[in-house]
């Protein structure tokens, strides 16, 4: 159980794949900070706005596709409408559809993976950029992986992290005077809806094994950094991938 320190007392934070996993945990962990959460996601962000409303937080939930433009334009003029701005976004929702050894030959989940991986975190940022500019000021925070930095997975996750960092990269760049910092928050194995989907208990302990802490990581331990990142603690950071991956890239 952590304290809350108030690190992000007054601040509005939208999350998209929060309705499941890393972005359920975030969104959570950014209200008992003290942030007013919008929860992004298809499915599953309803409960998690009821969580954080039952710990005592603001929090209300959208169901939005992050592959579509004008509805993601939509969620986060409203979210500016009711609360004000926009201080912090996670842009997190995310997709791994294939199996990396036989998927070599399927363009189909390559584009779709892209899609939603990609496509959807620079639709975001788009949308994110076009009220924090103004603002002179705003910490936006996107998902890529420890497949970022390695080959792990499949064609299509692995080029789509890659690209997340990339995209995190030249955005920190672009926007770095303009008091918007830009990072990625880099997960190992974690426990949430995409570890349960693709792993039998058995592969569990084969993938924990090869993380030299032993063990998944819990989606609580990624908010953690995430937090950090979004909160002003973290105010020169930029075009930082933060590790969080219990040693794996350090073999
Ligand atoms: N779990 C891991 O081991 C791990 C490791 C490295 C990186 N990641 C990344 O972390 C992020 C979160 O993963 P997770 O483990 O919490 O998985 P998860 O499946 O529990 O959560 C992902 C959420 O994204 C949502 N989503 C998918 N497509 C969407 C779309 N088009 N529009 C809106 N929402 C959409 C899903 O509904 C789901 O709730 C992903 O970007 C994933 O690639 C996860």
């Amino acid at each position: 159980m952590i304290t809350p320190s108030g690190m992000l007392a007054g601040k509005i934070a939208f999350v998209t794949g929060a309705g499941s996993g890393i972005g359920r945990a975030t969104a959570r962990a950014f209200s008992r900070e003290g942030a007013k959460v919008l929860a992004a996601d298809l499915n599953g962000a309803e409960e998690t706005a009821a969580m954080i409303a039952q710990a005592g937080g603001e929090a209300y939930a959208v169901a939005v596709d992050v592959t579509d433009q004008s509805a993601v334009d939509a969620a986060i003029d409203a979210l500016v409408a009711r609360w004000g701005r926009l201080d912090v976004a996670f842009n997190n929702a995310g997709i791994n559809i294939e199996n990396k050894r036989d998927h070599w030959d399927r363009l189909d989940l390559f584009d779709k993976t892209m899609d939603v991986n990609v496509r959807g975190v620079m639709i975001c940022m788009i949308a994110q950029l076009r009220h924090m500019v103004p603002q002179g000021a705003g910490s936006i925070i996107n998902t890529a992986s420890t497949a970022a930095f390695s080959g792990i997975a499949g064609p299509g996750y692995v080029a789509s992290k890659h690209a997340v960092m990339g995209l995190t990269r030249a955005a920190a760049l672009r926007y770095a005077e303009q008091g918007i910092r830009v990072n990625a928050l880099c997960p190992g194995a974690t426990f949430g809806g995409m570890m349960s989907k693709r792993h039998d208990p058995e592969s569990l302990k084969t993938k924990a094994r090869a993380h030299p802490m032993n063990r998944i990581a819990e989606p609580e331990e990624m908010a953690e950094g995430v937090v950090f990142l979004a909160s002003d603690r973290a105010s020169y950071m930029t075009g930082h991938p933060l590790v969080i991956d219990g040693g794996f890239l350090a073999e």
